[in-house]
């Protein structure tokens, strides 16, 4: 049951990273889009190799899900891996791109923490699943076409970050939020069936 119920909701996640340093240029004048001189700019390599703490929200009509962690992204090893605590638990869910079924589905293993309550026993799991988690290549946003949202500001970030648009899978619309060092710092997506929304938000990252 524990297990089912991670499941669920860890499925829903998806994945990118957030800024280090601030050393790199601004963003130029042309990326505000009512700018005499705007055109839409291509989309960025990202920097795909890092860690990052995370806050996630997650809520549709029936249940609203806060979850905080860590995640390391690990294009060179295939592993997208994520600690998280929620509701007084602990998780640790790894995904292995290296085993990807003939459907597309991606090799998981969830170790689960109980800690509230008396039975703090572990549990686990492995099988395939369709992952919340993608695995963030350097050419995450090029392959998938991106469409450029304009220059925006999230909380948690000092500064502007860029927006960008894609279909994930084909299927769900993803707002992937980059910053001018072309570190991943947050995305959104929705998913019309249930009305399901899902913020994730990225801060103290750190990047090879
Ligand atoms: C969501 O909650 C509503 C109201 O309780 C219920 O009618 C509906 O079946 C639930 N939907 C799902 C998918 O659980
Ligand atoms: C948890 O353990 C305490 C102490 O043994 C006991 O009083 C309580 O009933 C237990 N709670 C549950 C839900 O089993
Ligand atoms: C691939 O993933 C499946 C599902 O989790 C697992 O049963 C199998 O052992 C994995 N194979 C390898 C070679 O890791
Ligand atoms: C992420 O953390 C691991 C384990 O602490 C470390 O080996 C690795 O260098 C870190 N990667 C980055 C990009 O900071």
């Amino acid at each position: 049951m524990k297990v089912i119920h991670i499941l669920s909701y860890l499925s829903a996640m998806l994945v990118a990273t957030a800024a280090a340093k601030k050393s790199c240029a601004p963003f130029p004048d042309s990326m505000e889009i009512f700018t005499s001189g705007f055109e839409e700019p291509a989309p960025p390599l990202v920097k795909s190799s890092y860690n990052t703490s995370f806050l996630q929200h997650k809520w549709n009509a029936n249940l609203s899900h806060i979850t905080s962690g860590y995640i390391y992204n690990l294009p060179k090893q295939n592993l997208v891996i994520s600690n998280e605590a929620y509701d007084g638990n602990l998780a640790a869910s790894t995904f292995n791109y290296a085993n990807i079924s003939k459907d597309g589905l991606v090799d998981n293993t969830i170790i689960y923490i109980p800690i509230d309550g008396n039975d703090t026993n572990s549990e686990s799991y492995r099988g395939y699943v369709n992952p919340g988690f993608p695995l963030i290549k350097d050419d995450f946003l090029v392959s998938n076409g991106a469409s450029y949202g304009g220059l925006v500001r999230r909380e948690l970030l000092p500064d502007k970050v860029a927006s960008w648009k894609i279909m994930y899978q084909g299927s769900i619309p993803v707002t992937v939020y980059v910053d001018s060092c072309d570190v991943v710092v947050g995305y959104d997506f929705f998913s019309p069936y249930l009305r399901t929304y899902v913020i994730t938000m990225y801060f103290n990252t750190q990047t090879a």
